[in-house]
């Protein structure tokens, strides 16, 4: 089956095939140039270039396939959760491909997405050996999870942030740091030559049988720290020592948290995507502590929001023959326990 998969809800226009796992063709159009200069992103603007890029790139990504809208088994689009502007560019522009060329539609939960994306390949690549159940850290800009997925569709929540997001922290914590938006990949470059011990910020464990997470304790501890031993412009190494601190603590929580999580559902299986799991960092602490733990991540194109997740998922829903019908609309907040079966 091939797949048409269409991804706008956040600041990435992106359309990409994918058969069965094989992945056709994956155009991804970032915005960050236009979002840089207010340290996150504006909803509006967003939106706005959503509806500049989203007809190039969906004919791009058909282009790149050799494949036309015809020869499509389904359309897969992201509904929620996300913002509301770029939702809807998506999806209107998905259901108007699905009715003209009478395919199926398939709303597609974007975590559910990230969720696919280690199981994605190119063309003559062996299949990653990934498979359910499995424990998944999903962190990405705007959620931080750790659920155990029993089977495609069936997901149990253990644990989630209270308040900011992973990649949100890396985000606030680069705005900080005087870094340009966004801010996970910004620190990481500049953590690389850093001291990870220079500065001890505080690691949020909170209730050690749980597995919540809290960052803005973190966040306000950098903002303090940046205000009591002030940064001189040019401090490069203090600038990369800050950076390295920062990340280790947020590393070493989302590491600690996930194999704990493993150890107390009794799982040998860690599957980590979202946007932060591009971190080299996480990467690998994440290797060096794993044991006996196996641990899946995506090829890296795959890791920030793209199209080709999201036609994976679609796939994975068509086939249990759950397809949309034409009163799907978008689901800003939508809570994971709605998703699962
Ligand atoms: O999954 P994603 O592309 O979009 C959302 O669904 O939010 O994730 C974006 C987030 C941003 O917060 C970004 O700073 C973070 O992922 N990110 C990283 C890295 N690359 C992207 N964080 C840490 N290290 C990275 N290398
Ligand atoms: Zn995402």
């Amino acid at each position: 089956m091939r797949i048409l998969g269409i991804e706008t809800s956040c600041d990435e226009t992106s359309a990409a095939v994918v058969e069965e796992g094989v992945v056709c063709s994956n155009v991804v159009q970032g915005q960050a140039d236009l979002h840089a200069a207010y340290g996150g992103v504006v909803p509006e603007l967003a939106s706005r270039a959503h509806i500049r890029h989203i007809f190039p790139v969906v004919t791009e990504a058909l282009r790149q396939s050799n494949c036309t809208g015809h020869s499509l088994d389904g359309i897969a689009v992201t509904a929620g959760p996300g913002l509301i502007g770029g939702l809807l560019v998506g999806l209107a522009v998905a259901k108007g491909m699905a009715m003209a060329l009478e395919k199926p539609l398939i709303g597609i939960h974007h975590m559910e997405g990230h969720l696919m994306s280690p199981f994605l390949r190119a063309e003559g690549e062996t299949p990653s050996d990934c498979d359910f159940p499995f424990v998944a850290l999903l962190v990405s800009g705007g959620h931080t999870w750790l659920l155990y997925a029993e089977r495609f569709g069936r997901y149990r929540l253990l644990g989630q942030t209270r308040d900011d997001a992973a990649g949100e922290a890396f985000d606030k914590g680069a705005r900080m740091l005087g870094l340009p938006y966004p801010g996970g990949p910004a620190i990481a470059a500049l953590a690389q030559e850093g001291d990870r011990q220079a500065v001890r910020f505080p690691r949020a464990w909170m209730d050690r049988e749980r597995f919540d997470f809290s960052f803005s304790g973190l966040k306000t501890a950098l903002r303090t720290h940046l205000l009591t031993h002030p940064l001189e412009a040019d401090d490069l190494q203090g600038h990369r020592d800050v950076a390295a601190s920062y990340q280790e603590a947020l590393v070493e929580v989302l590491v600690g948290k996930s194999l704990a999580a493993c150890r107390a559902v009794g799982s040998r299986r860690l599957l980590v995507a979202g946007g932060v799991g591009a971190n080299q960092r996480l990467r690998t602490v994440l290797t060096q502590q794993a044991g006996a733990v196996q641990v899946w991540v995506p090829p890296l194109p795959f890791c920030t929001d793209n199209g080709a997740m999201i036609a994976l998922a679609g796939w994975h829903r068509l086939r249990l023959g759950q397809c949309s019908d034409w009163s799907l609309n978008v689901r800003p907040r939508w809570p994971i326990a709605e998703l699962s079966a």
